[in-house]
């Protein structure tokens, strides 16, 4: 994916079809002139009303996770060919509340990411050091971790075609955002990590998205940093208002 400034909205478990609806028509007008690509990662239940709402707009549905596996017995999972029927054009990965409520390890998102391309469904894979990665000072040998084994498998011209959103678990839902430097030096890290692994044009091309406690105020000078393409936005996205004036910062 070339690096086209996106910003994307995490709903998580938040939003019936009906708000749903009314917040794509409330959204869509605030950001019709925007240059920047607008992501809105729904639940799985409102992605149909949700792609509907969002025809002939700016914004792009997307689901928040999938299982691996094409099709069987997977009680209670859901496919990315059901996500695509849906609506679905891309899916979040590895975000870090599968990772630390549900057990997701490194290896079944890399399954996860295959599957999502094999499927032509966009991934966003979501990697972040926790407070006490961060404190001992290993955040880089963590991020390099989650990236050797999430990206186990896949060539550089795979990788081009993925998003990545580096969000600290410490600043998920805490209202303590990264600050720009902080997020600068993170994705400068990641950025060399996959120059490294790949090529530089391959790191180049790679469009990376700050995520963690994003609000209005802190936006535009995150946005500004060299390797920072894009945010990841949870809590400030459940309010059309406010997502809209962080899309327009
Ligand atoms: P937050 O969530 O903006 O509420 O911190 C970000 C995320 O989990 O993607």
């Amino acid at each position: 994916m070339s690096r086209i400034p996106t910003i994307i909205g995490n709903w998580k478990m938040h939003k019936t079809e009906r708000s749903a609806r009314a917040f794509i028509q409330e959204l869509a007008p605030l950001v019709a002139t925007s240059e920047r690509r607008v992501f809105l990662a729904v639940p799985f239940t409102t992605l149909s009303a949700a792609a509907q709402a969002a025809q002939s707009t700016r914004i792009t549905i997307g689901a928040q996770n999938m299982h691996d596996h094409a099709d069987g017995a997977f009680t209670g999972e859901i496919s990315a060919s059901m996500l695509k029927e849906a609506g679905a054009q891309f899916v979040l990965l590895g975000h870090s509340e599968r990772r630390h409520l549900f057990g997701e390890t490194n290896p079944f998102i890399n399954r996860k990411l295959q599957r999502a391309l094999t499927e032509n469904l966009l991934p966003i894979l979501c990697i972040g050091e926790t407070l006490q990665e961060r404190e001992e000072g290993i955040t880089q040998r963590i991020l390099s971790l989650q990236l050797e084994e999430g990206l186990k498998g896949l060539s550089g011209a795979d990788v081009a075609r993925l998003l990545i959103a580096y969000e600290p678990v410490w600043a998920i839902g805490t209202g303590e955002t990264a600050s720009p430097q902080t997020a600068q030096a993170a994705h400068h890290a990641v950025r060399d990590y996959l120059a490294h692994r790949y090529d530089p044009k391959t790191a180049q091309t790679v469009c990376l998205l700050y995520g963690g406690s994003v609000r209005p105020e802190t936006a535009a000078l995150l946005m500004q940093e060299r390797d920072i393409d894009g945010l990841l936005v949870g809590g400030a996205s459940l309010d059309a208002q406010t997502f809209a004036t962080i899309i327009n910062c």
